[in-house]
């Protein structure tokens, strides 16, 4: 969670930050704030709220305005979701030292930070703000400045600085650091995504790759401990365990072969939203096309071999990864000889037995905490991990042995849509090779049967949702894991309290909950169940709940009882899955659109959670 960005170029600092913090409010939004360097002083903005709240007909920083001959310009932004402190102006990054002269931001947490706060106050330091991160400032305050009567000199520079203060620091961070009157910035990362972009003449640190582009499509990915600093001169690495070697005494030769250089093939028009009024449905609309990448990126070539000769596979996800886990666990059970194990990442440290297996682990960001902490996890078992992600480069997949990437390109809205059908395109591919293409030709056409769902019409069903406080989801087999993720969907983006139940759970206690107010959404396609489920539906109805059915709108059967039928035409069980599902997240969006949610930045959330 958080987003951090640098700026070292040739432009006015300050726009850019601001800019490209808006590219990475999806990862925290509860405050933001720049620091620009300007010569004497650094020039700062905190603020709580939004970053579009801020005026923008007036000069950021009206006295740096006459600085217009300066050619190399330094800044370092961020934007927030709180751990340590509520959301405030004084919680706001950038934080600095005493001196006001350092200024840092910092993404992730840093575990060891109240005994160091204690002797940095008991050494003289003076707090601003109740974070974690200002005890980075203070340190490196004290590495970096020698104090003398006429004030504050530099003892050493302020990259060797940053360095000594990883050593004092546990936790998972990625920083940024820059200093007044050094026209530097020093980053460095411990499990926390950042990446450098390169440009001409220019350069962008960010959390991740929506703000470089406009810039640079050149990036660079540091390895965790290794420092990095950037000058009108150049870029420098620093590798970690590289001793006392002089930061910038490496060839550039040297350099790039030790990081190459990626080239993006994303383009800012991925990431813009393209006439929708929300990324959410920009990104359900896109879904046709990311599943059909998706299912034709895996192949029986392409697939990691343990995964066909391993009879054990744990599987390890969280939120809606761990519903497409669910999807996959079932199906590939019921499908094959091998036995699934499924844990929900932030519980599997917690696990008393080894790992067994193959360890396959599945996130869009490729940044949630637990779930890389799972792979470490496996890699301590000796275990071959696979990983399941939608962003190359992502501290997973340097982690995992093997990655799949799941094709679904950059997702920002904070609710997943189209990075859970990418991953179920990649799962369900991943049940047919394992299992011997039992439903191969379905696949391949499923992503036909999504557009159909994109133009129905929700306006009744959302008529019965948008007037309940609470509702229940309920669905059979296969279809209890869609129900699940479509529950998570409405409470995530429309706050109204949903909770999703197999549909023969519901009698075993919450029909005491079951009233004309709790309006109940059943999943109720033909299949081994279909029967058993319409009676559990009459029962629902029986106590007065409204229903909602997605099904066959021409079954009598379900005409009888529900209250309004989401018409799912039943084509296969694999297609089913997938229609079954866009329909609930549609459902949930325009829910939340009738409510006036503020849909693709939901209260509390973050998109990428980074802390445990
Ligand atoms: O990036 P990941 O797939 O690892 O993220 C896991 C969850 O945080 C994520 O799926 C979350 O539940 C979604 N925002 C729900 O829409």
């Amino acid at each position: 969670m958080c987003g951090i960005i640098g700026y070292g170029g040739f432009r006015e600092a300050g726009p850019v930050l601001l800019q490209g913090l808006l590219l990475l409010e999806y990862r925290g939004y509860d405050s933001f704030g720049i620091a620009v360097d300007g010569g004497d002083r650094l020039h700062a903005i905190k603020r709580v709220g939004r970053i579009s709240d801020l005026p923008n007909d007036k000069p950021l920083f009206p006295s740096l305005a006459s600085d217009g001959e300066k050619n190399w310009h330094v800044g370092i932004g961020h934007t927030r979701w709180a751990t340590h402190g509520p959301p405030s102006d004084k919680n706001a990054h950038p934080h600095y030292d005493c001196t006001g002269k350092i200024a840092i931001v910092h993404n992730g947490i840093i575990e060891n930070y109240h005994p160091l706060k204690e002797q940095l106050i008991r050494d003289g330091h003076s707090f601003s703000s109740d974070t974690d991160s200002e005890v980075i400032a203070h340190l490196i305050e004290e590495a970096y400045f020698e104090k003398k009567e006429e004030g504050p000199i530099p003892k050493r520079r302020l990259a060797e600085a940053v360095e000594i203060v990883t050593g004092k620091i546990f936790g998972s961070y990625a920083i940024l650091v820059t200093a007044v009157g050094v026209d530097e910035i020093v980053a460095v990362r411990s499990s926390g995504p950042l990446v450098l972009g390169i440009g001409d003449s220019e350069f962008i640190f960010a959390s991740d790759m929506l703000p470089i582009i406009e810039y640079t499509n050149r990036v660079v990915y540091p390895d965790d401990g290794d420092i990095v600093c950037v000058t009108n001169s150049g870029y420098h690495i620093h590798r970690k365990g590289d001793g006392k070697r002089a930061l910038d005494s490496r060839s550039e030769a040297e350099r790039k072969e030790e990081y190459p250089i990626t080239v993006l093939s994303l383009t800012l028009q991925q990431v813009k939203k393209g006439g929708y009024p929300h990324y959410m449905l920009k990104e359900i609309y896109e879904e046709p096309e990311v599943l059909y990448q998706a299912v034709h990126s895996l192949t029986p070539d392409t697939i990691p071999q343990i995964l066909l000769d391993e009879d054990y596979i744990t599987v390890v996800a969280c939120g809606t990864s761990y519903h497409a886990g669910m999807i996959f666990a079932h199906l590939l059970e019921a499908m094959s000889e091998k036995i699934v194990k499924l844990e929900i990442g932030s519980e599997f440290k917690y696990a008393h037995s080894p790992v067994r297996g193959v360890l396959l682990t599945i996130s869009q960001s490729g940044e949630t905490a637990d779930t890389v902490a799972a792979v470490r996890r496996g890699g301590c078992f000796n275990r071959e991990t696979v990983a399941i992600t939608n962003v190359l480069g992502s501290s997973i997949t340097r982690e995992a042995d093997h990655t799949l990437l799941m094709h679904a390109g950059p997702e920002i809205s904070v609710a997943a849509t189209k990075s859970f059908i990418a991953q179920l395109g990649v799962l369900l591919q991943m049940v047919n090779i394992m299992s011997g293409e039992i439903c191969g030709e379905e696949l391949s056409h499923v992503h036909k049967a999504i557009v159909p769902i994109l133009s129905l019409s929700y306006d009744a069903a959302v008529d019965i949702c948008a007037h309940s406080e609470h509702m229940f989801y309920v669905g059979r087999g296969v279809f209890y894991p869609v129900v699940m993720e479509g529950a998570l969907k409405l409470k995530e983006i429309s706050y109204i309290h949903a909770e999703a139940y197999a549909a023969g759970e519901l009698k075993h206690g919450p029909f005491a909950l079951l009233s004309p107010e709790t309006p109940v959404v059943a999943v109720c396609l033909p299949g081994p169940s279909y029967a058993v489920m319409t009676g559990n539906l009459k029962e629902i109805k029986a106590r007065g709940a409204p229903l909602i059915v997605l099904g066959d709108p021409h079954a009598p059967e379900l005409i009888d009882i529900a209250d309004c039928i989401i018409p799912i035409k039943h084509e296969g069980m694999m297609t089913d899955i997938i229609t079954t599902s866009v329909a609930l997240q549609l459902l949930a969006y325009y829910v939340a659109v009738k409510l006036g949610r503020d849909i693709d930045k939901p209260r509390n959330l973050a998109k990428s959670v980074t802390v445990e």
